[in-house]
Parts: C-alpha cells; structure tokens; sequence
C-alpha cells in the first residue's frame, strides 16, 4: 500500500520528469505519464516487460551494473547527458535549427524497494540545456578557428613587415650608394683635373712650390669632403647627426667651392645676396649638399644656352618661423611638361651626363631630414628654386 502511494504520488507529482521503476533484470514495475505522452507508449503495455524490449537501444549490462551499484549502495547514482547520450530515445519535434533529433537526458538512479531490488529512473529533460551546451562548443570552436587564423595573419604580417624592413633597409643602403657617388663626382672631377696640370706643368718644367703646394692644399680639401660626404650619408640614414648654428653667406660662399672652374670656364656670375650675419639652426652638410645640386643644375643649364650674361643669384625672405632660401637662374628654364618629373629618382633630360638624382636627393634630404620643403618655379626666363627651412625647431 505504502508503495501504491508513492507510486501515485510519483504518476502525479512528476509531470516534469519521466519516471520508470524498474528492477535489476530491468522488469519494468511503472512508467509514468510523462513517458506516456513523450513516447506514446502506455504503462499496460509496457508492464512486466523489460526496458530494453522496448528500447533496444539501451547500454543493458551498463544500465544494470549502475542499478546494482545503487541498490548495494543505497544512494541515487547518476547518468549525465553527455551530447547525443538519452535512455529513452524520444524524438523531439523537429525545428529548422534544432542539434539534436532525440531529447537529451539526466538520469538518475534511485533506489526505490530494496527488497524488490527496485529503484526509479527519473529522466529529467536536458535538450536545452544539452543544445545551449553544443552551440557553445561550436561557438568555441569557431572563435579557436578564428583565433588560429588571426594568430597566423599576425605571423604573416610580421615577417612580412620584417621582409619590407629588410629590402627598404637595403633599398636606403642602394639609395645612400648612388648619393654618394652622386655627390662624389664633381670633387673626383676636381682631383682628377688638378693633377693632370701639375703633370702636364712637371712635365713642361713649370711646376713651382707655390702651385704645388696649393694644388696640394685643395686636393687634400676635396679628400676631406669626399669623406665628409661618406659619413653626412651614413648619419644622414643612421640617424645620429647634430645640428649647429649656420651662416647662411658663408654657406653659400663655400657651396660653390667644387663649381668655381666651371663657372668661370663658362662667365656664370654668382651673387650672394644674403646679410652677412644671418644664421639658421640646422644641419649644415646636408643643407650644403643641397645648395651644390641646385647650383650644379644652373650651370649646367648655363652650358646649353649662347647667353653672354649668365647669372645665379641666392637671396633669402625671412619669416617669423621659416627662412626661404632662393636659387635663381636666367638659363632659360624647364620645359612644363618636364616640370612635374624633376624631382623623380633618374629623371634627367641630360643624356649621358646627368643621373637624374641631384634634385631627388636635394627633396629627400629636405623634407625627411631638414623638415623643409623645396619648390622650383620656371618659365622661359630661368629657374627660381625655393627652400623652406623652419627655424623654430
Ligand atoms: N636650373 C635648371 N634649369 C633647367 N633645367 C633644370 C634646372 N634644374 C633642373 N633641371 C631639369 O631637371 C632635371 C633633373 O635634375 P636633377 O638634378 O635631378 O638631375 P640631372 O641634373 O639631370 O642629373 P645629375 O643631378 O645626376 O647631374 C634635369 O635633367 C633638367 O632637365
Ligand atoms: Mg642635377
């Protein structure tokens, strides 16, 4: 009777919950009426039948190992849901989306009658559960995927940055290479010229102490300069360098040094129109090396022209945070459609004698390194070329 009642109790309390009550051979003693709505089976027919009849699917010698241990033990033990693990194979309707084609089950094992060696099988619903489970694993896949990729696009990005370094590093090495040679050749020229005379004036018997020791002197000047230029470029792409107070008369007076010869071989007159006390703050060699492009471009226009009045004029406008420095010609100018290309790495209109990088390396050094700018202007007249300098830096 006292076993009626919980039976009863059981039938109605637990519409939650499929209840079997089964012994150790799995003769089923009650199955209650949530099973029978989910399964569509009812308890008549099931009765003293065993549950793996009806269910053939079931883990027999699992499912009764657990029983006993239960029924030994006399305390519940429990079946977890693990994904696409039930006792009772109830198919779910079927949604558009849904994981699972069979509820999902917690079962625990409570032992019911001792004696009897009976206990119940309370199947509890875990679908949700169950399907909140494996979308979160799926999800955490995906996001371990995701991650994954990202992890080698941040391998990939860094080598190829480390790449980019490596071939713009050597890109600036070949740049710094042809600068140099660049630079080097008026002074090579230089050298080159004063010992053939000293040769030719040996060879003549002319050659007395005084021009012996000049050439000398001005030979062992142009070494310095070449070496200078070495490390201007080697600083210049290191960059370790230090700006000193310059002035600018003197700066333009010492740029044309190697260009002297040839503007008198050609009656170019040069101008310095500056204040002979006017100083800027910034790094001489470089600026140096800038002016003596810009001046070498002048005469050589100078050379293409039949002018008897050839002039360069350098002239500055001060500014409250700027110095403009002006280098201005009457060779006859840049044609337009060249205009736009000058500034180009080995853009040149001058055949076999021009690299094309004097006015490249001038815009390099400029504004990468001097924080300027420099614009040139030209019309049929000449060429005015602009330096922009800042002075509050
Ligand atoms: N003052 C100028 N007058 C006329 N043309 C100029 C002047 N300055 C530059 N150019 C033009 O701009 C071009 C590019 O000048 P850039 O100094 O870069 O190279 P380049 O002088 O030709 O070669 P390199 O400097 O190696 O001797 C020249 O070839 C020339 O056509
Ligand atoms: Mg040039």
């Amino acid at each position: 009777m006292a076993q009626n009642e919980t039976q009863y109790n059981l039938r109605t309390a637990d519409l939650d919950n499929g209840i079997i009550i089964v012994d150790d051979t799995l003769s089923i003693y009650h199955f209650n009426k949530w099973l029978e709505l989910h399964t569509k089976i009812d308890e008549e027919s099931v009765l003293t039948k065993k549950l793996d009849e009806i269910f053939p699917n079931i883990k027999t010698k699992t499912l009764i190992r657990k029983i006993k241990t239960a029924l030994r033990m006399n305390t519940p033990t429990f079946y977890t849901a693990a994904t696409s693990h039930y006792l009772i194979p109830i198919k779910i309707n079927q949604f558009k989306n849904s994981i699972f084609e069979y509820m999902q089950q917690d079962v625990s094992i409570i032992p019911y009658d001792k004696e009897k060696k009976l206990v119940a099988l309370i199947i509890k619903d875990q679908t949700n559960m169950a399907s909140a489970n494996a979308l979160l694993n799926s999800h955490i896949e995906e996001i371990k995927k995701l991650n994954q990729a990202l992890i080698e696009e941040q391998k990939l990005r860094e080598k190829q940055h480390q790449q980019l370094l490596t071939s713009s590093r050597s890109a600036a090495m070949g740049d710094m290479i042809s600068m140099i040679a660049h630079q080097w050749r008026q002074p090579l020229s230089l050298i080159t010229t004063m010992m053939a005379n000293m040769k030719v004036k040996k060879e003549l018997g002319t050659l007395d102490d005084a021009t012996l020791q000049n050439s000398f002197k001005k030979i062992e000047e142009t070494i310095y300069y070449l070496s200078d230029t070495i490390n201007d470029f080697r600083d210049y792409f290191k960059p370790i360098k230090v700006k000193s107070n310059i002035n600018l008369y003197e700066l333009f007076s010492k740029s044309i040094f190697f260009l002297k010869d040839e503007m008198s071989q050609y009656n170019i007159n040069y101008k310095i129109n500056i204040d002979k006390n006017i100083e800027i703050y910034t790094y001489k060699n470089e600026l140096l090396q800038s002016i003596i492009n810009i001046i070498k471009n002048s005469i050589d226009a100078f050379k293409e022209t039949t002018l008897t009045n050839k002039n360069i004029t350098v002239s500055l406008e001060q500014k409250t945070d700027k110095i403009i420095l002006f280098i201005e010609d009457n060779a006859g100018g840049i044609d337009k459609e060249h205009l736009e290309k000058i500034f180009e790495p080995y853009f040149s209109t001058k055949s076999k004698n021009g690299t094309g990088l004097g006015l490249y390396i001038c815009k390099t050094i400029i504004e990468k390194h001097l924080k300027g700018t420099i614009d040139i202007y030209s019309d049929t007249n000449g060429t005015k070329v602009a330096i922009t300098l800042p002075t509050l830096l």
